[in-house]
């Protein structure tokens, strides 16, 4: 199989494109590099065929799709400070971006994987969020929000493809994904604590650290997108993607320094401070993953203490 990979020189789609290559699956990316790295591809660069370009680039978009048998669409403007910064942005990338994508797999009947978001669900505090659940979003002008806004759209978009054309899209929502490779400059906590235990900085805490999140392991998600990609029970259908092991930001926090052993210690900054006035955060993001294991299978296997030790590892090498 060609896969074409949108987002390929990205933190999940650097694992999925190197997972695709191992399993001798030929595999093409398109990535504009704005927050990829071609680093994280180097190490099987000659497996590979790389265009550095934009998924808002129709012509180039089209000759890809055109000569690939699938596209995983990852590409997406993303991390909380890109978002809060550049919110136009990243609204025409992940909206307009995803029609592109969405347009050409389908004028060549081409079977298509979107990658959305738990930040779907916005607000919604409900113990394990399900897939059929309600969003719970604030004001449309708050960019906090649009990121969220885009991908619901990407999602319907899929969707509807699906219904009205008979495209084959499937479409994941995946929660907080973790792993070597990811960079914490945009804003990805678990990344960056580990940075700054290892260096021996302050771990700045948002707000009060009672906000509860769960950590998915990378290698766990590129099993589920494999299986999803390859079930057919997966068409037409929206699966979380995540791990259900929570933990606040606080004692996150207190377990990295605990597992690097590092001497920094722990400080409290307001939102405010972090992002700008009003800046609104989820206080709970954990999934129901019961939809995805019934129909795949599929369920994560690293704990995160393992997965504190394998980022803390990739970041001292
Ligand atoms: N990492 C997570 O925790 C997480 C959680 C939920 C959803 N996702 C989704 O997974 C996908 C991959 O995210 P990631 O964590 O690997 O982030 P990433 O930033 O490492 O990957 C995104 C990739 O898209 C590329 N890109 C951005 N704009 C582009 C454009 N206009 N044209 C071509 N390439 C472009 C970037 O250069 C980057 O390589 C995204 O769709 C994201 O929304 C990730």
């Amino acid at each position: 199989m060609k896969y074409l990979l949108t987002g390929g020189a990205g933190f999940i789609g650097s694992h999925l494109s190197e997972k695709l290559v191992s399993m001798g699956n030929q595999v093409v990316i398109l990535d504009n590099l704005s927050t990829g790295d071609k680093n994280n591809i180097s190490s099987f660069s000659n497996s590979f065929d790389f265009y550095e370009g934009s998924i808002l680039d129709e012509g180039l978009v089209d000759k890809l799709v055109a000569s690939s048998d699938y596209v995983v669409h990852l590409a997406a403007a993303l991390g909380v400070l890109n978002i809060v910064n550049k919110p136009l942005e990243s609204i025409i990338t992940n909206v307009r971006g995803t029609e592109i994508v969405l347009a050409s797999a389908n004028k060549h009947k081409k079977p298509i994987l979107i990658t959305s978001t738990s930040e779907i669900y916005g607000k919604n505090t409900k113990e394990f969020l399900s897939e059929d659940d309600d969003r719970l979003l604030g004001h449309p002008l708050k960019s906090r929000w649009s990121y969220s806004e885009a991908k619901a759209i990407d999602e319907s978009l899929g969707y509807f493809y699906y219904q009205e054309k008979g495209l084959p899209v499937r479409l994941v929502r995946l929660f907080n994904t973790v792993g070597p490779r990811q960079v914490g400059k945009y804003g990805m906590v678990l990344p960056r604590f580990i940075g700054f235990a290892l260096k021996g900085n302050n771990l700045p805490v948002y707000g009060s650290g009672d906000q509860i999140r769960c950590f998915c392991h990378v290698s766990d998600v590129i099993n589920a997108l494999i299986l999803v990609m390859k079930s057919e029970g997966t068409i037409g259908k929206v699966l979380n993607v995540g791990n259900n092991q929570q933990i606040s930001i606080m004692s996150l926090a207190k377990k990295v320094i605990e597992i690097t052993k590092s001497s920094s210690k722990i400080i409290q900054v307001p939102y405010s401070e972090a992002y700008s006035a009003g800046f609104e955060d989820i206080q709970r993001r954990v999934p129901d993953i019961s939809r995805i294991k019934k129909i795949v299978g599929w369920t994560p296997e690293v704990e995160l203490e393992q997965i504190i030790r394998d980022i803390a590892d990739y970041l001292r090498s």
